[in-house]
């Protein structure tokens, strides 16, 4: 792999903060874009902007061609068996509350218990509530992994579905998705995997997995905002009602009755980001050229020295520390406020994102305010590391 080439096509990496060359360690909350995606963005408003499906024009058709072309690549790059199960919306958390809303109008019967994983993000919990059901959370270890025997003893008559993090955001844990969806599949539960964290740091296979639905956000694998996937097995999503209603979704309209159109349509009402859903084709084209197990094998020497660097400061306590862990380092550094360490190395061009990475029941767990988190991608460097742990050290004498 070649650092510098992939480094200079991202534009914003030159950039200078407070007068320092930006550090940019906040990759689990968006990653950077690479030129090309840039240019995807620009190049559809200024030559192919059209509403898609609709149109009987030129720019309609071309439009539509290259917004469905994506739709078979997104299928492609997660192993779908086909294209009807790959539905694009703005996010994980609008896939998650897509498939919340609409799983629980078919499945939900009252009194019903949803099982989710301790570590889940605010999307994967507050969806499942507003839709009615009781949480029921496997627990994990200090270290921050999933107790299995817990999750085992947590299935019962009223468990309707299973909801877990493929990655944790806070604590970098890889969950063991694919047992988790076997000792499911063994209750007949389905399952919905929050893959935001995973989908840029590892190899994606849904069928491997073998989990009913897999969420994710384009911006955290290097494409525009704006833009996620919600995959779901077919004959899951055959099953369930629309989501909203509106343009496209439908197949005949009266005042008396509606019938709605084929997968994945049904579940796109409305005019999707034709222009972002370009971007994640060419965002995933960039990741393929670097290769998955290369971007993993950076990113994990990257965890692993920045990891053994930050254990010679004194008076740091790291959180998520599991074996199988993607790139993101959570600590506190004695008692100094997360918020303090994070403005501070601000001032030096470092970024990295404090506070409760809306997980607070991991900050429950663990009985602290919040974290710092630093999280690396691709284009990360261990000078990058070195120089965020020298402005730590640098810090020091102000925490305290
Ligand atoms: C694990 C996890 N799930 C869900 C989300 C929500 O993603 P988005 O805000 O892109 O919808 C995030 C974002 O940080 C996340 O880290």
């Amino acid at each position: 792999m070649n650092l510098s080439d992939i480094r200079s096509q991202f534009p914003i990496l030159d950039t200078e903060v407070h007068g320092h060359r930006l550090v940019y360690l906040d990759n689990a909350a968006t990653t950077q874009k690479p030129q090309a995606v840039i240019d995807t963005l620009s190049d559809y408003y200024a030559h192919l902007n059209a509403n898609i499906h609709r149109g009987a024009h030129h720019l309609a058709a071309v439009a539509t061609d290259r917004y469905e072309a994506v739709r078979r690549q997104v299928q492609q790059f997660i192993g779908a068996r086909s294209h009807e199960e790959i539905v694009f919306t703005r996010g994980t958390t609008e896939s998650i509350n897509l498939v919340a809303s609409s799983f629980a109008r078919r499945f939900f019967q009252g009194d019903d218990e949803v099982i989710v994983s301790g570590m889940e993000h605010h999307s994967n919990i507050v969806p499942w509530q507003l839709a009615g059901a009781r949480l029921r959370p496997i627990p994990f270890s200090d270290v921050g992994v999933l107790d299995l025997d817990a999750y085992s003893r947590l299935f019962n008559e009223k468990t309707r579905l299973v909801a877990v993090t493929h990655v944790s955001n806070t604590l970098g844990t890889v969950n063991p998705v694919a047992e988790i969806v076997r000792m499911a599949h063994a209750h007949n539960v389905p399952v919905l995997v929050d893959g935001a964290q995973a989908i840029s740091h590892l190899k994606v296979d849904v069928q491997a997995l073998g989990c009913d639905f897999y969420c994710f956000s384009g911006h955290k694998m290097y494409a525009p905002m704006g833009v996620g996937v919600m995959f779901g097995r077919q004959e899951m999503l055959d099953e369930l009602p629309p989501y909203q209603g509106g343009g496209e979704m439908i197949e005949e309209v009266t005042f008396e009755r509606t019938t709605y159109n084929h997968l994945p349509f049904k579940f796109e009402a409305g005019t999707p980001s034709v222009g972002d859903v370009l971007g994640l084709g060419c965002a995933i084209d960039f990741m393929q050229q670097v290769g998955i197990d290369t971007i993993a094998a950076h990113e994990a020497d990257l965890l692993h020295y920045a990891t053994a660097r930050i254990r010679e400061i004194p008076g740091v306590r790291l959180f998520g520390t599991a074996p199988e862990k993607a790139a993101v380092l959570s600590f506190l550094v004695g008692e100094a406020h997360p918020y303090d360490v994070g403005t501070l190395i601000d001032q030096l061009g470092v970024a990295v994102r404090t506070g409760h990475h809306c997980t607070q029941p991991v900050m429950d767990r663990y009985d602290i305010p919040g974290t710092v988190r630093a999280s690396f991608a691709v284009y990360n460097t261990r000078d990058e590391v070195d120089a965020f742990i020298a402005a730590l050290e640098r810090i020091l004498p102000m925490l305290n």
